[in-house]
């Protein structure tokens, strides 16, 4: 699909449909563009449309104009607005006019441009709202957008802001096409070719195999492998795009996530093909991030598995060694997420990080708590803390800080090694990111719980129903404001 910028009268652009974005209750907004819309949405107003948040009507445009089609979209009360309201508007519009089979449509940004927001917002929510996951249809109904114009002055500044929004939707394409692809076709092996795809200037891709798992003794993560027949990976990749430590990122990348020996119910197991979104997310930023050639040191690291009940499989009650040594009693196989993060953060050490950051799957609590609206987040250190909060705000992937009382310390007390896996239901969305806080030790560490969040269980404006990419664009949006 394309994206134009074109500095013509609205009236005089060519398309299938003219997109104007109108707030609630304002119907005197295009009387400027031409008497015969002016009339025609005027007409309108009393009736069938009103200017509501994400309301969408799409009119035959009067004889005089060259759009063949106007479509009204809500962006609701003029007080309430925001950079999100107006992504959702353009999320909304863009999938509705290619339902209606619309192939070239453009965007006024006179409205946007007025209440000074930035049509940019509006083109992001529409490419991240025109997503869809088609591969393993065999029947094709080929509506999808050829090209979007946005009719406003071309600006150096206009442009730069286009190809990053158009960067950063390629990425969460990318993250929504992992995650939503089943796990009989996304293996660990699956997830360490797609790594290995990214690797070019500047970006280098190491995937250990088991036996050099086995070597550097990373216990907790091998424990988790054992189930399975399929071999674990546990990929590292590394982007140099400035000199000096590195930031971390981990993403959880259990490919499917039975249980184990501790089995899910088999209802809604299904989705937990979805337990590697982190590591989806984490393979995502490093493309987008590369892509733009963005100064930062940064490195991935996805330890990627599955979580199955084999006849080999980790059984309740067994004591593995981790990586950094401490010892870990597991009480429940399907407290596993942790095992292998615990792993990747030891690991991650080595490279003695300016910070990590973990992105993971990681607690049923953490939807039980927030429903599908935020990101779970704890960690060690308030002004890394603090920046993730604004870029979450600036990206409405939002995040709410959860507590880490010390007392949680004791919820973890193993009988007989140094800690164990689960602590059972009581504060587990606590007790699972106090069991990071172990073995994160004095590094800035912040972990991120997108168990809510990756996942969307019915369409929403510019997400559509199924993988959400969580995570990708807060931590683009992070990385571009880190100094
Ligand atoms: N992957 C799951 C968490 C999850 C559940 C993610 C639902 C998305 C949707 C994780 O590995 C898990 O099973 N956690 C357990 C931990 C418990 C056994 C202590 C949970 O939260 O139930
Ligand atoms: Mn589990
Ligand atoms: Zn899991």
């Amino acid at each position: 699909m394309d994206l134009f910028i074109k500095n013509i009268r609205e009236v005089d652009c060519v398309s299938d449909a003219l997109i104007l974005p109108v707030t609630e209750g304002d119907s005197g907004a295009y009387k400027r563009l031409a008497a015969s819309v002016a009339n025609l949405i005027k007409k309108i107003f009393s009736k069938e449309f009103s200017g509501k948040q994400n309301e969408v009507l799409l009119i035959q445009s009067p004889f005089d104009i060259k759009p063949d089609r106007l479509l009204l979209v809500g962006l609701g009360k003029k007080k309430d607005i925001s950079p999100e309201k107006i992504r959702q508007a353009g999320g909304k519009a863009a999938a509705y006019l290619r339902d209606m089979g619309m192939k070239r449509i453009a965007l006024s940004t006179q409205v946007l441009s007025s209440l000074k927001l930035s049509p940019v917002d509006f083109i992001e929510g529409s490419l991240l709202g025109l997503y869809t996951f088609k591969k393993y249809r065999t029947e094709n109904d080929n509506k999808s957008i050829d090209s979007i114009t946005m009719l406003e002055k071309p600006s150096r500044e206009l442009r730069e802001k286009l190809a990053w929004i158009k960067t950063v939707a390629s990425s969460v394409y990318f993250v929504r096409d992992l995650v939503n692809t089943p796990s009989n076709d996304m293996t660990p092996t699956h997830l360490a070719k797609t790594a290995l795809s990214l690797r070019g200037k500047g970006l280098t891709v190491k995937v250990l195999e088991k036996r050099d798992a086995q070597k550097l003794g990373m216990g907790a993560y091998l424990s988790v492998a054992k189930g399975s027949n399929e071999p674990p990976k546990f990929i590292v990749l590394e982007y140099r795009g400035s000199k000096g430590a590195p930031y971390v990122l981990i993403g959880k990348s259990i490919t499917f996530d039975s249980g184990g020996i501790s089995l899910k119910p088999a209802e809604g197991m299904e989705k937990m093909k979805y337990d590697m979104a982190g590591g989806a997310a984490v393979l995502g930023i490093i493309k987008a991030v590369s892509a733009s050639r963005l100064p930062i040191h940064l490195i991935g690291i996805l330890p990627a598995t599955e979580n199955l009940p084999g006849g080999s499989a980790s059984k309740p009650g067994d004591v593995v060694r981790s990586l950094i040594k401490k010892t870990v009693e597991i009480i429940n196989t399907d407290a596993e997420g942790r095992l292998i993060i615990a792993d990747a953060i030891g690991y991650a050490g080595r490279f003695k990080p300016l910070a990590i950051i973990d992105i993971a799957t990681l607690t049923g609590a953490c939807s039980i708590a927030f429903g599908n609206e935020a990101i779970a987040m704890m960690g060690n250190d308030r002004g890394f803390i603090k920046k993730i909060k604004k870029a979450a705000d600036n990206t409405y992937e939002r995040v709410w800080e959860m507590p880490l009382f010390e007392e949680y310390k004791t919820y973890l007390k193993s009988d007989i090694a140094d800690i164990k896996n689960s602590a059972g239901r009581n504060g587990s969305l606590m007790t699972s990111a106090y069991f990071l806080y172990e073995f994160a030790g004095q590094v800035p560490w912040v972990h991120l719980d997108i168990a809510g969040t990756a996942w969307a269980e019915k369409d929403m404006p510019y997400i559509p129903k199924g993988a959400s990419g969580i995570g990708t664009r807060l931590i683009l949006n992070l990385i571009k404001e880190l100094k």
